[in-house]
């Protein structure tokens, strides 16, 4: 009954997340999830949060978790913001600091979330072409901009970018915000979180999804200055008090302190995907450096979607891309474990 729909909804070009399948033993490398289970001290946390007290709310303010995410960093608490997964402070960041009368700025190929939330807030943007090398160039931001939003590393090509190259982004962007979506920064990517002191333009926003096994909980956080952070608070208190519940709140607390564990499986994922990565280009690919828990990886015969489909026959999902033309021969597969990527690989190995 799209008569009733408000006139915005009929402009509405959704995300499409990749696919969540029924089916049982899949290996599923589509969704960047990380393979191994977060830490037993999460489940823990959880247990013990499933009590008489889930009649009451959860802290509006996730003081706690806040304090927890700060003391991480080395931050005060109101340096930080935290919602249900990155994907609700992207939505909060793109209607709080980023709609200007200049153009938002982000790479033409990236995290296909950016366009939707300009067409939900109706933002004006402006895409970057990445280079030849599928690289970010900084100096073709310097251009008028009403802010800049970018992956590092860049999202579907894992590609990392230097922390001098981004210092000097927001440096020579003064008057406009520059938001770096750190949501696979903990798989061997620089973090810009120790220059958020310094830099009142800077905010970076990061996940539990991916580093910390939490993609189910819905936890992520944004770092900035205080001026900043205020401006998501009024938006988020404009919008659901509640995005933290009783249980996100206590599995993000324990996650983000059990610092052995999560290095642990961080470094797991790091080896595993150097090894497929020298396993991929024996067999003909060309993978592109990948500082995330993924990589993005095109045959030089085979095209991307025979070999995402007969792969799919196999009970191996990888994501592909029909758009834009320039990525749709390359695949995009999340690092399992370790006995994943070699089935990956013995899979390839006959279908090459
Ligand atoms: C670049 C990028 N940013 C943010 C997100 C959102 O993650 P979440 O909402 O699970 O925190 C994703 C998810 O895949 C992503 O690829």
């Amino acid at each position: 009954m799209s008569k009733f729909w408000s006139d915005i909804v009929h402009t509405l070009t959704p995300y499409v997340p990749g696919e969540q399948p029924k089916l049982k033993n899949l290996i599923k490398l589509n969704t960047n999830e990380n393979p191994y289970p977060p830490s037993p001290k999460v489940l823990e946390a959880l247990k013990a949060e499933a009590a008489e007290t889930l009649r009451l709310y959860p802290d509006p303010n996730s003081d706690k978790l806040k304090s927890a995410i700060a003391n991480y960093y080395g931050l005060q608490a109101n340096q930080v913001f935290v919602g249900n997964g990155s994907d609700e402070i992207l939505a909060h960041v793109f209607q709080a600091l980023l709609k200007h009368d200049k153009p938002l700025l982000f790479p033409d190929i990236t995290y296909s979330f950016y366009p939707v939330y300009c067409g939900l807030y109706q933002i004006q943007y402006k895409t970057v072409a990445l280079n030849q090398q599928f690289e970010i160039d900084i100096e073709d931001y310097l251009q008028p901009n009403g802010g800049i939003i970018l992956p590092n590393p860049n999202a579907p090509t894992g590609i990392p970018l230097p922390l001098a190259k981004i210092e000097q982004l927001f440096k020579r962007n003064p008057e406009s915000v520059v938001v770096v979506d750190e949501a696979y920064v903990d798989f061997g990517t620089e973090s810009a979180v120790r220059l958020i002191q310094q830099n009142p333009n800077l905010l970076v926003t990061q996940t539990l999804s991916k580093s910390r096994s939490l993609a189910g909980l819905r936890v992520g956080f944004a770092l900035g200055h205080p001026d900043l952070i205020e401006a998501l608070i009024r938006v988020k208190d404009s919008f659901n008090s509640y995005p933290i519940d009783r249980f996100a709140e206590a599995g993000a607390i324990a996650a983000m302190q059990d610092q052995a564990y999560f290095e642990h499986t961080c470094q797991q994922v790091v080896a595993t995907r150097e090894r497929l990565v020298k396993d991929m280009q024996a067999l003909g690919f060309d993978v592109l450096p990948s500082g995330a828990n993924f990589i993005f990886a095109k045959h030089r015969v085979k095209a991307g979607c025979e070999l995402s489909a007969q792969l799919r026959e196999q009970g191996i999902i990888v994501r592909q891309f029909q758009s834009p033309a320039r990525i749709k021969e390359y695949l995009r597969i999340t690092i399992g474990t370790e006995a994943q990527s070699q089935a990956l690989i013995s899979a390839l190995t006959q279908l090459i």
